[in-house]
């Protein structure tokens, strides 16, 4: 999860970075009151988008008087910056900047360990430093165990290229944010620009973070950090229920059990889609080992309500779960769902008790499922159908 700039100043001030008061605003008016409360001095309204280069798309504004900050939050709020809408701005204290320095740290998984990036030339795009001067920008790798200690802080700024006075400076703020790497889990930490203010401070003017979601299990404050206007409905609904979903931009909709059959059927529908009109999969959801009818249900709730789903491919391998409880589960899902299963479905089932499974499904004789022997065939007639829907 990618979080917003405030979300990272919040995290860093945590932490014990040095940051700058803000405060966030989500009207020119809020915007106005916000400069007052950080003393009605010189302020920085700042587009909270999760993308960068807001300061050259205009989204980054200083503002002298909170009169002022309420009409830059004006010209800023709204303004679409490379696809993304502002919501909200945070208003900051501005900083007399003096020089402005690059600093990152990141899971570098080609190394199996961690990178920290630094340069004493901060501000510009780093992308274009590093290809440009790939000389100014120090990489250093970082150990998970001993991560950036004093000496490593140390090795870090001198890499760069820093006087030994900044560097003294600036290697506590770099141990502060690898705590903020370390004890929130991240995947990166990246400031820039890391600022030497006029006064000789240093300061984390600019912060992005990504969490990594695997570990949200030990995060509980995490979860608060989701921006849920970007959420999709189903997705969340999915994940309410402990269900892996991924939403994809196709018309047959797919359940399967275990990941690599998930991931086959992906491939078997994409290709018997081409035959019909170019149909793709909707989606993947795996509703792993124990396909109960609740599970079943569950996951048939999140696909049929997908509005670009015209038929669902049901393919499960029966195995610990034999075929017959998820053929139950299949019967009773639709008994649940009632009139709010109104697509077709096709289910191969294969495996455990395979037998068992298929008389059930027969049995219970719904008009709306078609029960296919093969994975191919299977595939197949799910795009027929989605492909005759459309
Ligand atoms: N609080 C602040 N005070 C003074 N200048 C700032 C402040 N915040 C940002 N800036 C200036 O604006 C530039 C762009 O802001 P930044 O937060 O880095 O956004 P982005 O990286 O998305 O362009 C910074 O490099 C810095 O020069
Ligand atoms: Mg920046």
């Amino acid at each position: 999860m990618d979080l917003f700039e405030y979300q990272a100043r919040d995290l860093f001030a945590k932490h014990g970075v040095p940051v700058l008061d803000a405060v966030v605003a989500q009207t020119p008016e809020e915007a106005r009151d916000a400069a007052q409360k950080l003393g009605g001095g010189v302020v920085v309204v700042k587009a909270q988008v999760k993308i960068g280069g807001r300061g050259k798309a205009g989204g980054v504004k200083v503002a002298k008087s909170p009169d002022e900050a309420q009409q830059k939050a004006e010209e800023i709020l709204g303004l679409d910056i490379k696809g993304h809408v502002t919501k909200k701005v945070m208003v900051a204290q501005g900083a007399d900047i003096a020089e402005e320095y690059y600093f990152s740290v990141l899971l570098d998984r080609s190394n199996r360990s961690y990178l920290a990036m630094c340069s004493v030339e901060g501000g510009m795009e780093i992308e274009e430093l590093a290809v440009t001067r790939p000389d100014a920008l120090a990489r250093v790798p970082v150990d998970a165990l001993t991560g950036i200690d004093e000496a490593k802080g140390k090795e870090i700024v001198d890499a760069a290229g820093f006087d030994a006075e900044t560097g003294a400076k600036i290697v506590p703020a770099l141990m502060r944010l690898w705590d903020v790497f370390k004890n929130e889990d991240a995947t990166l930490v990246e400031v820039n620009p890391l600022v030497k203010t006029a006064g000789g401070d240093i300061i984390a003017l600019d912060g992005k973070v990504t969490l990594d979601d695997n570990a949200e299990f030990r995060h509980e404050d995490h979860a608060a950090l989701a921006d849920k206007d970007a959420v999709d409905p189903l997705e969340a609904k999915a994940k309410q229920n402990d269900l892996n979903y991924v939403k994809l931009d196709g018309q047959v909709g797919i359940i399967g059990n275990g990941a690599g059959l998930v991931m086959s059927t992906l491939d078997v529908v994409a290709y018997a889609g081409e035959k019909h009109g170019g149909v793709k999969p909707a989606n993947f959801l795996d509703i792993g080992g124990g396909a109960s009818a609740t599970v079943m249900a569950n996951g048939l709730d999140v696909i049929l309500n997908d509005e670009q789903v015209k038929s669902v491919f049901v393919n499960v391998f029966g195995g610990i779960t034999a075929c017959d409880a998820v053929a139950n589960g299949i019967v009773k899902a639709l008994e649940i769902l009632g009139d709010e299963a109104s697509k077709p479905l096709v289910v191969r089932l294969d495996g455990n008790n395979v037998d068992e499974g298929r008389r059930i499904i027969e049995e219970a004789g719904n008009p709306l499922v078609t029960l296919v022997g093969t994975m191919d065939e299977a595939a197949d007639k799910a795009a027929e159908l989605a492909a005759a829907a459309k």
